[in-house]
């Protein structure tokens, strides 16, 4: 009866104690009886706890010192092979007989340091202090699963995207000013657009649409309701005139020729970083975000131009080409994203330009030239915006005879593989960017140009993969659809299975009578699936592909993270699936992240 609520207290008193500023707001103006009764706790607890600290430094300086001979290997505390039987002596450990490394003797035991273990078993662990009290961690491995709270749906979250921020990773060269998506630079440095990184642009902000919480947005220009206060040099012109086509009210600028006088709106604006503005820019015109670090009071300037250049930097000038196009266009930028893209591309050192939001706000947008522009938006988040982007971006891209979105760069996938020439087709690309088709087509209420172009990427998963297609067929039976089309096939697993999504989620959406040819492609990858699943299988991690059948050399295995999307994929489609395969497989494949192997014989 004691025990129990006194052990409550302490706890509360310690948080007390270590929170103390976010607390005494809490209890002061709430509850300020149970902030007494604790006050009165809280000497007599610190009396209990300072004890219990000392015995327990005393417990703890006794099993340290005889631990921490195995953590490091240069304590001092051991060296000296005195005959001492309590302590440890140090001991030679012949490894296989090849090599001998420093170990430990304590009585019978022995203990071999930990960093020998980590490379020899490519296990983990860190020394980590928790309350005080330090202690060593070990993992088997180091990635993450996800268990579906949920059956999948496919106008739902895809998969776990909603953690993925795509435009941040390094191999994003920017997010073009044209398409509003990311362009790779993995394959090849000038940077090149791939399909599958463009749908998982769009499906994590899909994702993320569904999981964030809703945006902040100011207007600060709709030519209707908010005009914002342009500041206009004697040269140059704004007007709000009515775009009689669009039937709305824009601003309509135009600037001299000395491109040092712009139209300025001054503003003083932290935190909500997304821009999306309207804009008709005319040749040689150009629309700029100036940002200014906070702490420097350096400034930074976003120029968005018409040209067809992807990124270029001068200094602490960023251009972002929109294209040569005199129409309407919504431009969705992450400002931060722009900024820190142009820092990067500059510099060597990707890390030392690492500007936090928090220290950025934005002092001016710009005009130059003459153009105009309607619906200048501030947001915290724009996800459907990009989601949307990335959608277009496979309309306008695909090719309507094959139905692919060709990768425009060589690829090797290893040797002994025929190299993959620019304009292949991917599975996973083709199915990924079904996935994002499908939504929009959902989520756009029934806009028929998604569902048209979703269906006719279809098509390449009937072509054999030596035909250009990216069908191959396992021993004449399994019908696989690659990720990487090779000669001879190297059957990639978690690339298949995201193409199997892609099907899935077609097949869910379209209308019955479209739904057909996804729903039998399905069915069929469904069942290679359950016949091929445990080729995977290697007793105590999984391999990423079957090269070791098709070219007779080792098992490429899969590092953790792969191996965690192979575990994460099959507890999504188990909840799709009535097949217990799914499932009992993904929790083997769990006990290997943690050590777990296969009996042997
Ligand atoms: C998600 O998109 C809807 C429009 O479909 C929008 O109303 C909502 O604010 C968006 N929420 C987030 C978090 O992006
Ligand atoms: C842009 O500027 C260049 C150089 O000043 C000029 O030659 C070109 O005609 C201009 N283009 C347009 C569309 O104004
Ligand atoms: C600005 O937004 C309004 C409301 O969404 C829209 O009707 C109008 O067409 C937009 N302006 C332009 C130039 O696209």
């Amino acid at each position: 009866m004691f025990n129990k609520p006194c052990k409550i207290n302490l706890m509360n008193t310690l948080q007390f104690s270590k929170d103390s500023l976010q607390s005494q707001k809490l209890y002061s103006s709430k509850n300020p009886p149970l902030f007494f009764v604790m006050m009165r706790f809280n000497n007599k607890i610190a009396m209990v706890f300072l004890s219990c600290i000392v015995i327990f430094m005393i417990i703890l300086y006794s099993i340290c010192s005889r631990n921490s001979s195995y953590i490091s290997q240069n304590s001092n505390i051991l060296s000296g092979k005195t005959a001492d039987l309590q302590g440890p002596e140090e001991i030679d450990c012949d490894i296989n007989g090849e090599y001998i490394i420093g170990c430990r003797k304590e009585g019978e035991e022995v203990y071999v340091p930990f960093s020998f273990l980590h490379r020899y078993f490519e296990i983990y662990g860190k020394l980590a202090t928790y309350d005080g009290l330090e202690r060593f961690e070990w993992s088997h491995s180091y990635s993450r699963i996800y268990h579906p709270k949920a059956k999948y749906d496919p106008r739902g979250v895809y998969m776990y995207f909603e953690n993925y921020n795509v435009e941040v990773r390094d191999r994003v060269k920017c997010v073009t000013a044209s398409e509003g998506v990311p362009v790779s630079t993995q394959w090849e440095s000038q940077g090149y657009y791939y399909p599958t990184q463009i749908a998982q642009f769009g499906l994590s902000h899909y994702s993320k649409n569904l999981t964030d919480p809703e945006p902040r947005r100011k207007i600060f220009d709709d030519g209707d309701r908010e005009i914002a206060k342009w500041v206009v040099p004697t040269s140059a012109t704004l007007d709000v005139i009515l775009d009689t086509k669009l039937n709305t009210k824009i601003t309509k600028f135009k600037t001299s020729e000395n491109y040092n006088e712009a139209i300025q709106l001054k503003m003083d604006h932290v935190s909500d970083l997304v821009m999306t503005i309207d804009v008709k820019l005319n040749g040689n015109s150009s629309l700029t975000v100036v940002l200014q670090n906070r702490e420097t009071k350096i400034n930074y300037f976003l120029h968005y131009i018409t040209t067809d250049v992807l990124i270029a930097v001068q200094d602490n000038n960023i251009y972002h080409g929109i294209g040569i196009i005199s129409e309407w266009t919504k431009l969705t930028r992450d400002l931060i994203v722009d900024l820190q893209k142009g820092l990067n591309y500059a510099s060597k050192d990707k890390s030392k330009h690492k500007i936090p939001k928090s220290k950025l706000k934005i002092i001016s947008i710009n005009l130059r030239g003459s153009g105009a522009v309607d619906n200048l938006t501030l947001s915290s988040s724009e996800h459907i915006q990009q989601f949307y982007d990335a959608a277009e971006w496979f309309v306008k891209h695909q090719d309507s005879e094959t139905g692919g979105w060709s990768i425009p760069v060589k690829r090797k996938l290893a040797s002994g593989f025929v190299v993959l020439e620019k304009g292949w087709l991917s599975a996973m690309g083709q199915g990924q960017a079904i996935s994002v088709l499908a939504r929009a087509y959902a989520h756009s209420g029934g806009d028929q140009k998604y569902l048209n172009t979703a269906l006719n990427g279809l098509k390449p998963f009937r072509v054999q993969s030596s035909e250009g297609g990216v069908l191959a067929t396992f021993l004449n039976k399994y019908h696989w659809y690659e990720e990487y089309p090779t000669k001879p096939p190297s059957f990639v697993l978690n690339g298949f299975i995201f193409s199997l999504l892609g099907l899935y989620d077609l097949a869910s959406i379209a209308p019955v009578e479209f739904s057909e040819e996804a729903e039998f492609l399905y069915n069929q990858g469904m069942e290679t699936l359950k016949n091929m699943l445990t080729l995977f299988d290697m007793g105590s991690v999984t391999c990423y592909d079957l090269r070791h059948f098709t070219l007779g050399i080792a098992p490429n295995l899969a590092r953790w993270d792969y191996h965690a999307t192979h575990v994460n994929q099959l507890l999504l489609l188990s909840t799709i699936e009535d097949e217990p395969l799914l499932k009992t497989t993904a929790e083997r494949w769990i006990g290997y992240m943690n050590g777990k192997r296969a009996d042997h014989n």
